[in-house]
């Protein structure tokens, strides 16, 4: 007998993820695609060298379930360095198939069948379906209009005995925003009588501008012992499509995290951890990262000085938001639609970001680009502002 019916779906309200949706739109009409966030320039030539090395010398089976020794010792080294935080490379460190599999991962240690989870919006994509998927209850808190800082208090509100875990994200996805120390020591506050955990997503920790220091949970003792911190070396290395990542967290919460983990992928790509544990010794690479982006975001917002498109400040990630309130009344969906066909660039619209798809007529755009991407890019914007 032919199977007929449909699966009844688990995620009614999901479809399939804007990015995704951008991205084939962008293919279609030839738009230049500054959507999703991915680099358009090389990863280093040498950890390619040393992928391509390991792979020749034989290293192609199953790394062990929580990844390759060295590699996490040497995870342990940098984080303690930076962040003056221990974390035990036997106990404490996972290295995972990118982030957004370590996020899935936690919350699924975490949450069980009607928890509450705390999100504050506009946030990443994948955190409240997979709350949902657990059988928890995504409460969101958004952040304040205009600077995108977080109202501690309104999250203070939203804590009950039911809340299990509260997400955040710095620097942020998709505003650009960063939280300072003092925000850190108002959430270590607002937890320390609870047994809520924190979950850190902490992808562009070396994305940062303006001489801001990324305030990883892991510099606060107290938020640490109760906090997974999930890292992306896919962000920092210029290589997305690696999908390699890692997570963080005390012993307790890391035993919980692998016995999940070990049965969504097991382990993580052998001949690029090799790769990765042996290229973490190149610290200037991502020591670097501050200055290369933010000459980025120099350039693009140089770029397009003078034109009616509001420049939200950013302080870390690689993503600039831009107000387009003095040039269309539409709404950002239908905007971001209407410029891939019409003007051939493509961007994210804000509203996604939201369960309500509130809607502040921005756009993300993002200058992870080549200088003439980022020049082709203004240029087109340049004339949407002058045409409208
Ligand atoms: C905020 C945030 N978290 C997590 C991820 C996922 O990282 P990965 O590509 O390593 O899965 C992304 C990727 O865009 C992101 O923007």
């Amino acid at each position: 007998m032919q199977f007929q019916g449909n699966l009844p779906t688990k995620l009614p309200l999901a479809g399939t993820t804007i990015f995704t949706v951008m991205s084939a739109l962008a293919r279609e009409h030839q738009a230049l695609n500054m959507a999703q966030g991915f680099p358009d320039f090389a990863c280093s030539p040498k950890l390619i060298e040393l992928v391509n090395h390991y792979m020749k010398q034989g290293f192609n089976q199953y790394a062990p379930m929580p990844g390759v020794p060295l590699l996490r010792q040497k995870l342990s080294d940098k984080v303690s360095t930076m962040y003056s935080a221990s974390y035990n490379p036997e106990s404490e460190i996972t290295i995972v198939p990118g982030g957004t599999i370590g996020l899935y991962a936690a919350i699924s240690a975490v949450v069980r069948e009607n928890d509450e989870v705390i999100i504050i919006e506009p946030a990443y994509d994948s955190y409240a379906p997979a709350v949902e998927m657990n059988g928890g209850k995504p409460v969101f808190v958004k952040l304040k209009p205009g600077d995108f800082s977080v109202d501690w208090n309104e999250v203070k509100n939203r804590i009950n005995f039911r809340t299990r875990l509260i997400i955040i994200n710095s620097p942020h996805n998709p505003t650009g925003a960063v939280l300072s120390a003092a925000d850190m020591l108002k959430l270590e506050k607002l937890v320390e009588d609870t047994d809520i955990v924190i979950l850190s997503d902490e992808v562009y920790e070396h994305i940062i501008f303006d001489g801001l220091e990324h305030q990883s949970v892991a510099r606060f003792p107290k938020l640490a012992s109760r906090s997974f911190i999930v890292g992306s070396f896919g962000k920092t290395y210029h290589n997305t499509g690696w999908k390699m990542g890692y997570v963080l967290a005390p012993e307790n919460l890391t035993m919980e995290f692998r016995k999940i983990y070990q049965y969504m992928a097991f382990a993580a790509n052998t001949p690029i951890q090799y790769a990765l544990a042996d290229y973490l010794d190149e610290q200037e690479d991502y020591l670097g990262l501050p200055v290369f982006y933010q000459q980025k975001r120099d350039y693009f917002r140089s770029l397009l000085k003078g034109t009616r498109f509001k420049l939200y400040p950013c302080q870390g990630t690689y993503f600039q938001l831009l107000g387009y309130e003095k040039i269309s009344t539409e709404p950002d969906t239908e905007l971001a639609r209407t410029w891939i066909r019409e003007h051939k660039i493509a961007s994210i619209p804000v509203s996604v970001f939201y369960r309500d798809k509130s809607d502040h007529h921005l756009l993300r755009f993002c200058f992870a680009k080549e200088d003439a991407t980022l020049e082709q890019a203004a240029k087109l914007l340049r004339t949407i502002s002058d045409q409208s």
